[in-house]
């Protein structure tokens, strides 16, 4: 499962390359987070003390461990603007997956 958090108005890139690329699921959630700026656009004094968060979205797809790095290339591009707080992208394992309707198990469920 790739999660990855980007800036909200990179959303509808993001999602059309996902889409020229044959990937069909995803959750998407709208979410607030900071990274090492703490949410801060500048660096200012005390800003230590303060954390603030911006709003972002939260990708979730679940792919073929082939298709992990292609997707996560995609979202790289897409997602970029070169400027703090263009996001992070996730991997991590997936144990099981089932279609609700068909029972469909692993990959023929995704
Ligand atoms: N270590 C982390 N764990 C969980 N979520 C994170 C982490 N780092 C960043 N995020 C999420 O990603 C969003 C964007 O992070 P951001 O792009 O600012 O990362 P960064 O490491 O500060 O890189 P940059 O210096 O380019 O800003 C954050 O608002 C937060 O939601
Ligand atoms: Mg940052």
């Amino acid at each position: 499962m790739i999660v990855a958090v980007i800036r909200p108005h990179k959303l509808h890139d993001v999602k059309s390359s996902l889409m020229d690329l044959g990937v069909l699921g995803m959750t998407v959630t709208d979410v607030r987070g900071c990274g090492r700026q703490k949410g801060h656009v500048e660096r200012y004094r005390g800003s230590e003390y303060t954390i603030d968060l911006l709003a972002k979205i939260r990708l979730e797809i679940v792919v073929e461990d082939e298709q992990i790095e292609t997707v996560l290339a995609t979202i790289q591009r897409s997602a970029y603007t070169g400027e703090i707080g263009d996001g992070k992208i996730f991997v991590m394992p997936v144990e099981q997956s089932i279609r609700v309707r068909t029972g469909d198990r692993g990959s023929d469920s995704l």
